[in-house]
C-alpha cells in the first residue's frame, strides 16, 4: 500500500506495485487526453520519437471508449517492450553511469501494465484507467531525470557535444524579445 500522500507516479514504480488507492484515486470520468508538448523534447531524435509514440498511446488508453480498452492496452504494453528495451540496451552497451536505476523503474512499469492486463482479462476496467494517469503522471519526471540524461550521454558519444533542443516556446520566446 502506498503512503498517504504518495503521488500516483510514486504507486507505479512503488515496491508494492498497483495499489487500491491508486484506482480510487482515479475517479471516474476524470481523465481527459494526455497531448504531446515539446517541453517533452530531448534532442536525440530515436528517443523524441519513441516519447512520441508513448504519448500517444497513453492518450489512447485514457480516451478509447470501453470496448477498444483491450486493444488500447496491449499496443501501449508492445509500445512500452519495446521502448523500455531499447533505452536499456543504448545504456548497456554504452557503459552508461546511472543505469541500474533506470532500468529499475523501466521494469517496475512492466510488472505494474502486467497487473493491469491481468486485471483487464478479469474485467476490471477501471485500473486501466487508472494505470493511464498513472503514466501521465511519471512520464515528465522520468524523462525529465533519466530519460533526459541517457539522451546528453548518448549525443555526446555520437558528436561530442549537448543536444540541440529547439522548442516552439522557446522560439516563441526569442521572437517575442
Ligand atoms: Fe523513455
Ligand atoms: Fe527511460
Amino acid at each position: 500500500m502506498a503512503a498517504a500522500g504518495a503521488s500516483r507516479a510514486d504507486d507505479l514504480t512503488g515496491e508494492a506495485g498497483v495499489s487500491e488507492s491508486w484506482v480510487n484515486e482515479a475517479g471516474a470520468g476524470e481523465a481527459t487526453g494526455f497531448d504531446w508538448d515539446d517541453r517533452y523534447l530531448l534532442g536525440h531524435p530515436a528517443i523524441d520519437d519513441t516519447h512520441r509514440e508513448f504519448v500517444e498511446c497513453v492518450d489512447a488508453l485514457l480516451t478509447v471508449p470501453d470496448a477498444g480498452l483491450a486493444g488500447a492496452l496491449d499496443a501501449f504494453a508492445a509500445h512500452a517492450e519495446a521502448h523500455f528495451a531499447q533505452e536499456d540496451g543504448w545504456m548497456r552497451s554504452t557503459g552508461f553511469p546511472a543505469a541500474d536505476c533506470h532500468i529499475d523503474e523501466h521494469a517496475k512499469v512492466l510488472a505494474s501494465v502486467r497487473e493491469v492486463q491481468q486485471a483487464l482479462a478479469e474485467g476490471d476496467v477501471d485500473i486501466v484507467r487508472a494505470l493511464a494517469v498513472a503514466l501521465q503522471d511519471w512520464f515528465p519526471g522520468h524523462a525529465d531525470y533519466m530519460d533526459s540524461a541517457l539522451a546528453q550521454w548518448m549525443v555526446k558519444r555520437s558528436h561530442g557535444g549537448a543536444p540541440l533542443v529547439f522548442r516552439r516556446e522557446r522560439a516563441r520566446n526569442l521572437q517575442g524579445d
